[in-house]
């Protein structure tokens, strides 16, 4: 599973530095180890047979590229994992073993891992590129109609549960994490990715972020378990509670536990039950109502 890639063509250690064969990644390759911070892939980089085409995005974990598989001619995502995380092995070998898992799954609603890689101490993955928008983009447009909650929403559950019937939890559940594809259909993506002390830490001090890091860590705060936000041991009902969250926002147009800081959003999620969805669209079956 895990391939490590030699770079043939430039030492490490260099920075904005390309070989003739463009087999070094520029700008990513600091005193001989990479620092998450400054790692930026330009189109024509090569990491072992992948070149990069675009950036796709970046999240908590790192950065997403559009490559090109030279071997097969494919299109491929390759996400570059943070130094911060290739750096814990505990978590490196957790995630490297769960991907293998899901690698084998074959499931239609889950996206395929296709290669786990290495070059020069920077970890990364080679998955499916997956055409279309997020769920968190399509939420960004307001709720979803009944069918597409259904729809989505057994997908997702079917998806989450061939992974926890091989004892894979996702840990990171969320509309960011979930694609809507160009056939209508959904994909879950970054298995096993979520790092523990991904939760903050509530004694910490109040810092103030950066937007779009405030709006990223709160993302993910927003649908945490309970026992996530406690920084308590994890299993499979910790996706279900998160599954909960998204059915929720899907439903109601917003989200289930929402807040400006963290400790708002971890005081609705372990002392408040949100306001029915019914309540804000009329075309939902009232909680309670029996039919005829
Ligand atoms: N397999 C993929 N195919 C196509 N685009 C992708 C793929 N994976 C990620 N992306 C794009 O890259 C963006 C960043 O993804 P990433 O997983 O790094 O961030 P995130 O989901 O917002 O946060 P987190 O790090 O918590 O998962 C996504 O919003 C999406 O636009
Ligand atoms: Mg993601």
């Amino acid at each position: 599973m895990r391939t490590n890639f030699v770079s043939a063509g430039a030492p490490l250690g260099c920075r904005e530095r390309r070989g003739p064969n463009r087999n070094c990644c520029s700008r990513y390759f600091v005193s001989g180890g990479y620092n998450a911070a400054t790692v930026a892939l330009t189109p024509g980089d090569r990491l072992g047979p992948y070149e990069i085409v675009e950036p796709l995005g970046a999240g908590g974990m790192g950065e997403v590229y559009r490559a090109r598989d030279t071997r097969l001619g494919r299109t491929v995502a390759i996400k570059i994992l943070t130094a911060e995380f290739s750096a814990d092995e505990a978590q490196r070998l957790r995630f490297e073993r769960e991907a293998r898992i899901i690698s084998h799954l074959n499931h239609p609603h889950i996206c395929v891992l296709h290669d786990v890689g290495n070059q020069d101490g920077m970890e990364f993955l080679v998955m499916e590129c997956v055409e279309g928008q997020t769920l968190a983009q399509r939420l960004g447009r307001g709720s979803l109609s009944i069918e597409q909650v259904l729809k989505y929403g057994a997908q997702i559950a079917d998806a989450l549960a061939a992974a926890h019937a091989q004892g894979v939890v996702h840990r990171d559940v969320k509309p960011a994490n979930i694609f809507i594809t160009l056939r209508d259909d959904v994909k879950v993506l970054d298995f096993g990715l979520a790092k523990r002390d991904d939760v903050p830490d509530p004694s910490a001090p109040t810092v103030t972020l950066a937007l779009s890091e405030a709006g990223s860590v709160l993302g993910t705060a927003a649908y945490m378990s309970p026992e996530q936000a406690r920084g308590e041991a994890l299993d499979a009902r910790t996706d279900l509670f998160s599954l909960g969250s998204v059915l929720y926002e899907m439903t109601a147009g917003r989200r289930a536990f929402d807040g400006r800081t963290h400790a708002v959003v971890f005081n609705a999620i372990l002392n408040a039950t949100p306001t029915p969805a019914s309540e804000f669209r009329k075309d939902l079956p009232q909680v309670g109502a029996h039919p005829g």
